[in-house]
């Protein structure tokens, strides 16, 4: 009998996580050494795609435990799902993803850039989802708060993450992005200070 080496099994336990897969399985956004897929999981509403799991985005928390991806993958999928405006839906679908990433698990999604043809052009799309927006998901933005107009979403949003990658690819019109989960944040030094001070 062989045993399993440290690698191997860290390699088993590594999990990806792919929605909205469609007909495509391509690992379009890859993290340094993760080219390649390890125990992924794929996920889409329709059936004919054939994935792991039929479901349907909208429908929230999804059939996964927490703590369990080390990569979730969404291209072209995240502007089909909500509303625009619909906030509530918004914090509470990334919060969603949050859950079911390990700490310093990472989502990587491609959507339409503002400024796509398609971004309102395709009826199926129903928000849009910018780099302005993604700065509502870290926690470290909220600092803000009383020094800025910015709108204060900390009553329903308790996730975090840290936009590691933002970067519109003008060729194609599209915006790719990757997010960390962050489940322990270090003490910010300003809030220590005013904390202390108090
Ligand atoms: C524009 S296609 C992108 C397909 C694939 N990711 C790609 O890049 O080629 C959007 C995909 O998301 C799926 N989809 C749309 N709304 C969804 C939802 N609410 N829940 C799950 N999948 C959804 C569609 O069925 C379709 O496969």
């Amino acid at each position: 009998m062989t045993k399993t080496s440290k690698k191997e099994k860290t390699k088993d336990q590594y999990r990806e996580l792919l929605i909205g897969c469609g007909t495509r399985r391509e690992k379009i956004i890859q993290l340094k050494d993760k080219t390649e897929w390890h125990n992924l999981t794929t996920l889409d509403i329709m059936e004919s795609h054939n994935p792991d799991v039929v479901w349907d985005l909208n429908n929230l928390p999804l059939p996964f435990k927490d703590n369990y991806f080390d990569e979730i993958h969404a291209y072209e999928v995240l502007e089909h799902c909500g509303q625009q405006g619909d906030y509530k839906f918004f914090f509470n679908q990334f919060s969603d993803f949050w859950r079911i990433l390990k700490p310093k698990g990472v989502i990587c999604i491609t959507v339409p850039a503002k400024a796509s043809m398609w971004v309102w052009g395709d009826p199926g799309h129903t928000r849009v989802i910018a780099e302005e927006t993604v700065a509502f998901l870290s926690q470290k933005i909220y600092d803000q708060v009383g020094d800025s107009p910015i709108t204060d979403y900390r009553e329903i949003y308790k996730a975090d993450f840290e936009a590691i990658y933002v970067r519109t690819n003008y060729e194609i019109q599209q915006l790719h992005l990757v997010l960390e989960a962050i489940k322990k944040r270090k003490p910010n030094v300003r809030n220590t200070r005013k904390t202390k001070r108090s």
